[in-house]
């Protein structure tokens, strides 16, 4: 007892705690009515809250059906989407706005605001011959519309300066590569553009380019094996491949204005027969693997095309005459020069090859521009850009040149709803001030 008490008057508030009946930190629940149930059912009727409520769960269920679907989409479907226009401005790539301010180029060039939500599967293309003219400008449409871009190129005429803005860009890649030799890559889209364009380049290397499209596979190093490897790849990969033909398969040509279906009228045995028998038979090549294998393909030939960043000396009438005007040189007229030519600009074959790509017609399409222009006509058109008193010079014609060439595009206007849009006068200046620019460059680097 002594030591109870002792205890009670140590710890005084203890001994309350003992004694006071213990109260609960929290409230104790209340036990819910059984009538509850009624009232949140009523609850949930009242001010339409059920109809919000399914509303959410249909959306939320719609997003994650069609999210997996359109992630399997193939490339074919791709494309149909995108001829539906269910992809304008759903690109939607970080990188994108990264590159172009928040903005993405769409399919057809247009500028649009990335949107959140389902979106085409970007695309992984490979463009042969990319550091070229055409292939740039190309590379550079594609990437501005979202894609992931491989380029395989030689730097035979090609240069890495055409590509250089694209350097660092996670979404585009360039290889140095022969396309003589194969190569693996997985791909959905093939665009075709290897080998040496130019006259100038074609006859400087004849036998390179003659070998290039003749079909026999044991010869190695050769282009046709260029146009045999990347068919090959697309067979394999199951990409759809894109065949840059030319105007030069109509060679001297019998119908005027030439139609996809004439079959031309070319020297097999002349100076540009590499040339031009050459792509003839990637031409077949390229059915050949349609019909045997089932590759998707297309077929373009192109037309004279000109604009930025063409090679300065390549040989071919438009530069040639740029560059000989900036340089207060003579033009060189070959002939009497009353042979015609078309002239297009080159963001008008762009399209056309794009368009080309992601339809549904195998082709072949004559892309270029109607316009028909005499070598004397055409020379007036750059007097009149560049410098009204240059003179022209004439000197005897060159072996087995076409007299008359212009495209008849009623096919591609009506299937592929194509047509260029930039005139011989609006497209000039633009490529004089980049040959201006390189030359004036050039002019320095020699310290003239
Ligand atoms: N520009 C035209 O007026 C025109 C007309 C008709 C057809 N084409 C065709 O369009 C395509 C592009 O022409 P372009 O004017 O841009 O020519 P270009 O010479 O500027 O480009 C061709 C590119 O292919 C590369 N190349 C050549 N051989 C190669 C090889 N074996 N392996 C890898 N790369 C190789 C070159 O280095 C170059 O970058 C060509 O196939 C050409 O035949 C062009």
């Amino acid at each position: 007892m002594k030591l109870l008490h002792k205890q009670t008057s140590v710890n005084p508030r203890r001994d309350e705690e003992l004694l006071l009946p213990r109260t609960p930190p929290y409230p104790p629940k209340t036990l819910k009515h059984p009538r509850s149930l009624p009232r949140s059912i009523n609850y949930l009727f009242k001010e339409q809250r059920l109809l919000f409520i399914l509303v959410g769960i249909l959306i939320g269920s719609t997003f994650f059906v069609l999210q997996p679907t359109v992630s399997r989409l193939g490339p074919s479907d791709v494309r149909s989407m995108i001829r539906e226009g269910i992809s304008a401005g759903t690109i939607a790539h970080n990188q994108e706005s990264r590159y172009s301010g928040g903005k993405l180029l769409s399919p057809y060039g247009k500028v649009g605001r990335v949107a959140a939500g389902i979106g085409r599967r970007r695309l992984r293309i490979v463009v042969t011959g990319g550091a070229g003219f055409v292939g740039s400008h190309l590379v550079d449409k594609l990437i501005g519309r979202g894609d992931e871009v491989i380029v395989i190129d030689n730097f035979f005429t090609g240069r890495k300066e055409n590509l250089v803005h694209l350097f660092g860009n996670p979404r585009f890649e360039l290889i140095r590569h022969d396309v003589v030799d194969p190569i693996l890559l997985e791909v959905d889209q093939i665009y075709h553009l290897a080998c040496p364009a130019s006259p100038v380049h074609y006859k400087y290397n004849p036998v390179k380019t003659i070998i290039s499209f003749l079909h026999l596979l044991f010869i190695t190093i050769t282009n046709v094996m260029g146009t045999l490897n990347m068919l090959g790849l697309a067979k394999r990969v199951g990409a759809r491949f894109l065949l840059t033909s030319t105007s030069e398969v109509y060679g001297d040509p019998l119908e005027h204005p030439q139609k996809e279906t004439y079959w031309g009228h070319v020297n097999p045995i002349g100076e540009r027969s590499c040339y031009d028998e050459g792509k003839r038979t990637a031409e077949t090549l390229t059915m050949d693997y349609h019909r045997g294998a089932g590759v998707e393909v297309r077929i373009a030939r192109i037309f004279n095309t000109y604009g930025p960043r063409m090679c300065l000396d390549d040989g071919r009438v438009v530069s040639n005459f740029v560059a000989q005007g900036i340089r207060k040189q003579p033009m060189t007229v070959y002939g009497d020069g009353k042979q015609t030519r078309s002239f297009q600009y080159v963001s008008d074959l762009v399209d056309g090859l794009v368009a080309l790509m992601e339809g549904e017609h195998i082709g072949p399409f004559n892309l270029g521009n109607p316009g028909e222009f005499t070598m004397l006509e055409l020379a007036e058109v750059v007097k009149e850009t560049i410098d009204p008193s240059a003179t022209i010079e004439f000197r005897p014609n060159t072996a087995d040149d076409p007299h008359k060439r212009k495209p008849d595009i009623s096919k591609a206007k009506e299937l592929l709803n194509w047509e260029p849009k930039i005139s011989l006068r609006e497209g000039l200046p633009l490529m004089v001030s980049d040959f201006q620019n390189r030359i004036l460059n050039e002019d320095a680097a020699k310290g003239l």
